[in-house]
């Protein structure tokens, strides 16, 4: 009976085994990780536009190879997390759909607009880090297929994160107006970045169940906490200043206090209204049409392989 499956199945979460495929699950874990893991899929591939955007400006040949790389890499994670996703049972056509049509929902943090170099950068040191943070604590997640993608992701973005880090040291040893430019973009990503992390714990719905089951293994605030107090020292070397004027180290706690995160302008973004939603998803839907030749083409091959190996 259903009563004593879970039970097995939590006592195999908690004695920290992997849950694999074709294991019993609970329908809850099953629906939440296909949330989660799509959620994230669709973050990875909805990510590649504020970055594309910049391929043919980047400044230098170096900086394109770089970019370029970054951009795939990207394409790549969302692949491997659709794949991962697809292991639950679910087809990725419905994914695709649950995205094109807007009712799903991916990282907030993609519809804010790169505006200068400066913010390809930023991205960089700070939407891959806080990615990093996260994704880290995800690689010891209780979904097998999940947990291992993770493993390969992290290692990517921790590349991600230092082009973009360096990016942002040549612009501090640049002129005043790169200075300033590094400034203006750090100004505008820091806020945003926090929100990556979702909701404070009291107002995120899913962590408690999701924590229980080992889906996430650190808290929202927690990891955002973590972020803040790597990210203090990486921006006093840059020579920038963080925009938050309550930012400071508290000594009893050992970790830095900062500010309040302005929590209307997170859920307005999440909910659609902010400033790139709209564009992100009109692009998006118009490469999904513009690839409908290269879907069709490459059903055809498999079909006459397969047709082929049956003769
Ligand atoms: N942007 C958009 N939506 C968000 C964000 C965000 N930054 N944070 C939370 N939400 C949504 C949740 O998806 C959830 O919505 P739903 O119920 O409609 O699915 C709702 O807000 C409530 O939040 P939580 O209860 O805290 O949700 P959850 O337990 O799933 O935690 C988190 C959110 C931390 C983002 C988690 O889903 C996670 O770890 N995901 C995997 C990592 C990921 O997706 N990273 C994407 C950005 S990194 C990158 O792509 C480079």
């Amino acid at each position: 009976n259903i009563a004593k499956l879970e039970e097995r199945f939590q006592a195999k979460v908690d004695a920290e085994q992997k849950i694999e495929p074709k294991d019993w699950m609970p329908e809850a874990y099953r629906k939440t990780l296909i949330r989660q893991i799509s959620q994230h899929a669709h973050s990875e591939v909805v990510g590649m536009l504020p970055e594309g955007n910049w391929i043919l400006r980047a400044p230098s040949l170096r900086r394109k190879v770089a970019l370029l790389a970054k951009v795939q890499d990207e394409a790549g994670h969302g692949l491997y997390l659709y794949s991962a996703a697809e292991t639950l049972g679910i087809d990725r056509e419905e994914l695709y759909e649950q995205l094109l049509s807007g009712k799903a929902k991916y990282s907030s943090i993609f519809n804010y607009p790169t505006q200068t170099w400066a913010d390809i950068g930023t991205v960089g040191w700070l939407v891959d880090g806080a990615a990093i943070m996260n994704q880290v604590m995800l690689t010891r997640t209780s979904y097998g297929p999940y947990a291992r993608a993770m493993v390969r992701i992290c290692k990517e973005e921790s590349f991600h994160q230092r082009q973009g880090y360096e990016i942002l040291l040549a612009l501090s040893q640049g002129t005043e107006e790169q200075r300033q430019m590094l400034q203006d973009a750090v100004n505008r990503w820091w806020w945003p970045s926090l929100m990556m992390f979702g909701p404070s714990d009291a107002a995120s719905t899913h962590s408690a169940q999701s924590m229980a089951w080992k889906i996430k293994r650190k808290s929202n605030d927690q990891l955002r906490q973590e972020f803040v107090d790597a990210t203090v020292r990486q921006a006093e070397y840059l020579g920038v200043t963080l925009p938050d004027p309550d930012l400071k180290w508290n000594e009893e706690r050992g970790h830095y206090d900062f500010g309040e995160i302005n929590w209307d302008e997170f859920w307005a973004v999440v909910k659609g209204r902010g400033r790139c939603n709209k564009n992100r998803l009109k692009t998006r839907r118009k490469a999904h049409e513009n690839g409908a030749w290269v879907r069709e083409a490459a059903m055809a091959h498999a079909e006459k392989r397969a047709a082929r190996q049956k003769e």
